[in-house]
């Protein structure tokens, strides 16, 4: 069975929670396809040039739990404007997808790019303020200290740069389904991303 799930949405809107709850509720393979921009923003840093770590990154970098920092998610969202880096990581993805059993990818522009195709779109989005709030929280229950206000700005900048780049920018794609996760819990958020799988799910 092939049958893909299409998340996209601003930073920490809740795309992960809900792509991993997704992928376990009807048995899909997941890819969080940010942390593929996040290992070459990685690589950059370590002082690779960022076309030639994206042509020969290996699975296993994605497993690196540094690839979690502030450093990394801005040296992503910076060589994730480069088209040449986003044309490395196309194919990668786009297997992914439509790999047997089915899959959830999560990320800015699988909807509207890489899977334009996928059974299901969703677009997870919530206020800058209260995607700040949670990113704070994770970083700081990571033992990571940074203050509020820079986690805010990250967001906001973040945001801009995804939104206002020339390839494959930050939008919902014309078939998304919205959900607003600022004023949902956790339980409400997936419940609402569960109902709008199942209604395109294959009976079998
Ligand atoms: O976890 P968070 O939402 O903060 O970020 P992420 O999904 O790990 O993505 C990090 C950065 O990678 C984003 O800010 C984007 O610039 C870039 N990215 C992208 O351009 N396209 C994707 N499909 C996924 C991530």
């Amino acid at each position: 069975m092939k049958f893909t799930v299409a998340i996209d949405g601003p930073a920490a809107a809740g795309k992960g929670t809900i792509s991993r709850a997704v992928a376990a509720e009807f048995n899909l393979a997941h890819l969080d396809t940010g942390l593929l921009y996040r290992a070459v923003g990685a690589g950059v840093l370590a002082g690779g040039e960022a076309v030639a770590v994206a042509q020969g990154l290996d699975p296993r970098d994605l497993e690196n739990p540094d690839l979690r920092t502030q450093a990394v998610a801005d040296a992503a969202s910076q060589v994730a404007v480069n088209p040449d880096v986003r044309a490395a990581l196309v194919q990668f993805q786009k297997d992914f997808a439509r790999r047997d059993g089915g899959a959830v990818l999560d990320g800015r522009d699988i909807g509207t790019v890489i899977c334009p195709g996928a059974e299901v779109k969703l677009y997870v989005t919530a206020s800058a303020q209260t995607r700040a709030e949670r990113r704070h929280k994770e970083l700081t229950d990571k033992g990571f200290s940074t203050a509020f206000e820079t986690v805010l700005a990250e967001v906001i900048d973040r945001d801009r740069r995804d939104s206002e780049r020339a390839t494959a920018p930050l939008r919902a794609a014309r078939d998304a389904v919205t959900i607003d996760t600022s004023d949902l819990s956790i339980a409400a958020a997936v419940a609402a991303a569960i109902d709008a799988v199942r209604a395109k799910y294959p009976v079998t």
